[in-house]
């Protein structure tokens, strides 16, 4: 059995391993932890509590994968419900199709009694507005929301500064290996904005024979990469966990163009092994590992710079003080 969570996954990565230590099935175990994760206000680019898009608006994103059937559920920009993780699990258990998003992702959330939730928090609100005072153009504020927003864009959260993203990667005692992910994305996002979290081969992906892959950061980066199912497909050609994300790494060397920044890369295999890579970190970046026993540990992710980006301060970091 074993556990990965990255550092976001905090409040929920106790429940997780518990549960596996109980005999859970994986999906279980990691929906449990992410509905956690996913209510708490504190965590502050996940569900309740996270950051809005460039309206002010809260859009969540997440993803499930059972990696011995191969069934996947996401949800992508879904708004006013607490758990975007269970609906997406819905999606796996009663539609026979993969991804929902939008309006027809809060349509079917309605249709099986998911909580509802007004996700943006006083705080996130107090920050948006203080964004939209300072920085929006007097005549941009006149047209407001009827205006375009593409030049807002660069306000956008460099996510891994803002700590985006939950990921769950496990394997349990039947030896099933399962994903999950939510997010809120970016704050100040364009909206309809999707990351690699709810993109089943970029932002996660799980396959009992071999193991998983899961990633946070930029999600342009992994999307433009497919890097989570190539992880997992590079295990299936032979390479171990450490190497396959290795070479996963060097594939994000041939991106020209577009976002660069920061990704981290978490992975399993079905041996009980893991590796987590941070592309770009800033050499902070940790992650939870319970390898079967005791608690989950914090562990330090392997730095490896690929270019540099640029960092800079966030609307939350500029804001939230004043
Ligand atoms: N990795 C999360 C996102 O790009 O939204």
């Amino acid at each position: 059995m074993i556990l990965v969570t990255n550092n976001e996954g905090t409040v929920g990565a106790p429940t997780t391993a518990h549960m596996l230590a109980e005999g859970a099935q994986a999906l279980d175990a990691i929906e449990a932890g992410i509905r956690l994760i996913e209510a708490d206000p504190s965590v502050r680019t996940v569900g309740r509590g996270g950051w809005p898009n460039l309206l002010g608006e809260m859009e969540l994103d997440a993803s499930v994968m059972d990696g011995t059937t191969l069934r996947t559920g996401a949800i992508g920009a879904l708004q006013g419900f607490l758990h975007p993780v269970s609906v997406a699990r819905a999606i796996m258990q009663h539609l026979p199709h993969e991804f929902l998003v939008g309006e027809g992702a809060a349509r079917f959330a309605r249709e099986i009694g998911a909580e509802t939730a007004d996700n943006l928090t006083e705080d996130s609100c107090r920050v948006w507005r203080k964004w939209f005072d300072t920085e929006v153009p007097a005549e941009v504020k006149r047209a407001w929301p009827d205006t375009p927003l593409a030049a807002l864009c660069r306000h956008a959260i460099d996510p891994e500064v803002g700590r985006d993203t939950t990921v769950f990667l496990a394997q349990d005692a039947a030896g099933d290996v399962c994903t999950g992910t939510s997010t809120s994305g970016w704050g100040w996002k364009y909206p309809g904005r999707l990351g690699d979290s709810p993109i089943i081969g970029a932002g996660s992906y799980a396959d009992t024979r071999y193991g998983a892959a899961a990633c946070t950061g930029a999600g342009e980066m992994t999307i433009r990469c497919g890097t989570a199912r190539c992880v997992v497909l590079y295990m299936k050609q032979g390479a171990s966990v450490g190497d396959a994300v290795h070479e996963a790494v060097n594939d994000m060397r041939a991106l020209k163009g577009g976002l660069i920044s920061r990704v981290t890369i978490h992975a399993i295999d079905t041996s009980g092994n893991h590796k987590v890579i941070a592309v770009n970190g800033a050499g902070d970046n940790k992650y939870w590992l319970w390898e079967g026993k005791g608690e989950p540990r914090l562990m330090p992710a392997e730095p490896v710079v690929i270019s540099s980006v640029e960092t800079r301060a966030t609307p939350a970091a500029r804001y939230a003080s004043r």
